[in-house]
């Protein structure tokens, strides 16, 4: 039996202490471990974790100043890592064929891939660098903001996201901290994530091999994309959170596989408060955007100011999604249990250094459609009419060069680049949207609409990924590789 709305207390992942500092870089161990966690009242959940917990623990660092995470894996399968959002050399960005591999793991006898697409990716001698432990090194020479760690293991991210392996790393930099936004226990990561349960409290997942070992994909009907009917925030099911009469800055992720929501703060009396958004998933914007509700697609991330001072003292505010229907309606609450003093602000100016790339910038532009189709016998997702393969460059790109991408879409999917921001330039052949301002990493293209966006391919050369971020749609196909030169 599912709980009752808003009761469990909201949870919030503990922040990592580093294991050490050293000549500038702190330096970070994680244990990818099988835990298991009381998420629905009388019975226990077995997860796959970052040091035990789902999220796992939330690394805080500042801006350039770089951090080492050492990786262990004890869990039964291959694992990958890649910090969404971060600006990483490719060989710390968690190519999804450089393999964290478990003790005792035998290659032969595990045939990966759909027709074996994957066993090329395994012969390709650049995408091989196994241990059972890797470190991975982020320079963090970004905009602050709001990025998150996750699984990306070559055609089973999916089920590894589900099964828990995701965390949040936040980047903090003097000028963010001098705007005077709320802060402190006023400043609450919300990690949304829909699961579905077994009657036991184990997580249900339509994996044709629930072993993550061998045969990649899901059962028929969840081609889509798998949807759960509980809605967890933090790891807690719609949770309740008490707070001051006072502003809120919330940094919200959608770390559902498949799910989408459009967000509303909803007092009892009917009344809505404004979602005013600070910040995109690569930071802050030029200036505040007040929305009435506010798309969230998986793995964007929202930085917004809600201000609960408007809620009499007792009031409850529901944080609700329209786009879902009876319990997945839901998804946390906030109780306003006291008056309180207040010195945080939102200023008017937020940030000066976005980027404002123009289209005669632009050396090139390339398009790139978002279909499903058939792969290797199969039902796939297909980028550009081709599904995923390692082996093969999709796109080549100059340093330095700004770019024009024409997206087009036939059912929803949120496409995202590893490596670099953009700004969107068009959606559907007209303006952006107020929720699409600021430099993203992810853009949800909606069921049959094209959007442009424009990127300056920045930071480091090598091997990258583009790739629908709906996890189910990514691990069939819909992902290609982006070299920069
Ligand atoms: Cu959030 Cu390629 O990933
Ligand atoms: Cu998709």
């Amino acid at each position: 039996p599912l709980p009752p709305p808003f009761q469990a207390p909201l949870p919030i992942p503990a922040v990592l202490a580093p294991a050490g500092t050293a000549g500038g870089t702190d330096r970070y161990e994680i244990t990818q471990r099988q835990a298991s966690a009381q998420i629905l009242p009388g019975v226990q959940t077995p997860l796959w974790t970052y040091n035990g917990t789902f999220p796992g623990p939330t690394i805080e660092s500042r801006r350039g100043r770089p951090v080492t995470v050492t990786h262990h894996n004890r869990l039964p399968v291959p694992t990958v890592v890649h910090l969404h959002g971060g600006r990483t050399p490719a060989a710390s960005d968690g190519y999804p064929t450089d393999l964290v591999l478990p003790e005792g793991w035998q290659e032969a006898g595990h045939g990966m891939g759909h027709g074996g697409h994957g066993m090329q990716g395994m012969r390709d001698p650049r995408a091989v660098r196994s241990r059972l432990t890797r470190d991975y090194t982020f320079p963090l020479d970004q905009r602050p903001t709001l990025l998150w760690y996750h699984d990306h293991r070559m055609d089973f991210t999916a089920p590894a996201i589900w099964r828990g392996l995701a965390g949040l790393h936040i980047v903090r930099d003097d000028a963010e901290e001098a705007l005077g936004l709320p802060s402190g226990r006023r400043e609450l990561p919300l990690v949304i994530a829909d699961r579905a349960f077994a009657a036991d409290g184990s997580l249900a997942y339509p994996a044709l091999d629930p072993a993550l070992r061998a045969r990649p994909g899901v059962r028929d009907p969840y081609l889509a994309g798998v949807l759960g009917d509980v809605i967890l925030v933090n790891g807690a099911p719609w949770p309740l959170h008490e707070a001051d009469a006072a502003r809120y800055r919330l940094r919200v992720l959608n770390a559902s596989n498949a799910r989408h929501y459009e967000l509303e703060a909803v007092l009892d009396d009917g009344r809505r408060l404004d979602l005013v958004q600070v910040g995109a998933d690569q930071g802050l914007l030029a200036a505040p955007v007040a929305h009435r509700s506010l798309p969230i697609a998986p793995a964007e991330r929202y930085d917004v100011v809600v201000d609960f001072a408007k809620v009499p003292v007792g009031g409850r505010v529901r944080i609700v999604n329209r786009l879902g229907s009876g319990r997945t309606r839901d998804v946390m609450a906030f109780r306003v249990v006291r008056k309180a003093a207040d010195h945080s602000r939102v200023p008017r100016v937020l940030s000066r250094d976005l980027p404002e790339w123009r289209r005669s910038d632009a050396v090139r532009v390339r398009d790139f459609s978002f279909r499903a189709g058939r792969m290797h016998g199969g039902h796939g997702w297909l980028i550009g009419g081709l599904p995923f393969d390692p082996a093969r460059t999709d796109v080549t790109a100059r340093l330095g060069d700004v770019e024009v991408w024409r997206l087009v879409a036939d059912v929803h999917h949120p496409v995202h680049l590893h490596l670099v921001g953009f700004r969107v330039l068009s959606r559907g052949g007209r303006a952006p949207l107020p929720h699409d301002a600021g430099l993203k990493d992810t853009v949800s293209l909606r069921p049959g609409e094209s959007a442009e966006i424009i990127t300056r391919f920045d930071g480091y050369r090598g091997r990258y990924l583009f790739h629908c971020h709906n996890a189910e749609h990514e691990d069939m196909g819909m992902m290609a590789n982006l070299e920069i030169i």
